[in-house]
């Protein structure tokens, strides 16, 4: 079993994150949706896991992030809340949890805290969803924002595509990062911007930005984990960085298992539990007795008739 303990002690909390905002320290976040590789990252030393709505693509197999629902962010929060003691947890808001009403933003944020253990949560927009940032932090629960690429837009945005890139729809960006901010984000992910507007919006912030594709000059990055560990195979991102082949790891690891049960080679005795040999010898002559008994009693019947 995995303990929770990790050589990094002391709890990441958003105010770690200001601080090292400050001190010009790089945070360094990835994806989690489950119990071994929350505690994996965790005792790697991340600053922060975001149980992100990606797991409908990575985890679950769907083509997008919408059909996620409320009650598979819990799932997943609950399992990563287990494995992780240190890194600041943030928890997705899935599609339509947060966009119909600012009250349900508030119950369903609530919820992922209460119910997930998560620290924080996450939502995708800009300025649109001001007043239900207010609300959430009015509430207690502090709040991720999420510029540029937002992927629970993906129809609106007309696919998977870099944000940002006209000086117009760059300032835009800039300003929906001041409103989030204004509105009381504690940070903000910005995804497939370029280089230059995530820097630019970086340094016009108080508070610290996560770039996911969105260059150098952000405060933190983050990655999705099943990127970075090669477990996702229908497409990666050209902003990934590869770590990892665990894909093929795995499928070589299956067919040894396969040839192996096939060849007899396994389960060997090792992982097998053996009886104490009288007590096999005592079940063996119970056994022949049972036997002998069962067919005196059918010639016995066969003669009846
Ligand atoms: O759901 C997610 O993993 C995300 C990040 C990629 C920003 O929103």
């Amino acid at each position: 079993m995995h303990s929770k303990s990790n050589s990094f002690s002391s709890k990441v909390s958003i105010h770690t994150w200001q601080s090292k905002k400050v001190h010009g320290e790089t945070i360094a976040m990835m994806t989690g949706y489950d119990f071994p590789t929350a505690a994996a990252l965790d005792r790697s030393g991340i600053d922060g896991i975001l149980v992100g709505d990606s797991l409908g693509m990575v985890v679950l197999g769907y083509d997008n992030t919408l059909p996620v629902t409320m009650q598979d962010m819990l799932h997943h929060c609950r399992a990563v809340a287990r494995g992780a003691s240190r890194a600041l947890l943030v928890g997705d808001l899935p599609f339509m949890s947060y966009q119909a009403s600012v009250a349900e933003a508030v119950r369903n944020a609530g919820s992922l805290l209460q119910k997930g253990g998560m620290d924080a949560v996450k939502l995708e927009g800009g300025r649109e969803r001001a007043a239900a940032v207010r609300a959430i932090v009015a509430a207690g629960i502090p709040v991720m924002g999420h510029i540029g690429l937002t992927p629970q837009s993906v129809h609106q945005l007309g696919g998977w595509k870099a944000q940002g890139k006209s000086a117009v729809a760059a300032r835009r960006l800039l300003e929906d990062a001041l409103i989030l901010e204004d509105a009381g984000c504690f940070s903000i992910v910005i995804e497939a911007v370029p280089v230059e507007v995530g820097q630019l919006i970086s340094g016009r912030l108080v508070i610290p930005t996560i770039g996911v594709g969105a260059g150098i000059g952000c405060d933190g990055q983050l990655l999705v984990a099943h990127d970075v560990l090669g477990l996702f195979d229908r497409f990666t991102p050209h902003f990934v960085k590869k770590y990892a082949d665990v894909f093929s790891q795995m499928q070589q690891a299956f067919s040894e298992y396969i040839t192996d049960v096939k060849a007899h080679r396994f389960p060997a005795p090792e992982h097998a539990n053996s009886m104490d040999p009288q007590e096999y010898r005592d079940l063996v002559r119970e056994i022949e007795m049972l036997e002998s008994e069962f067919e005196s009693e059918e010639n016995y019947s066969n003669r009846l008739h």
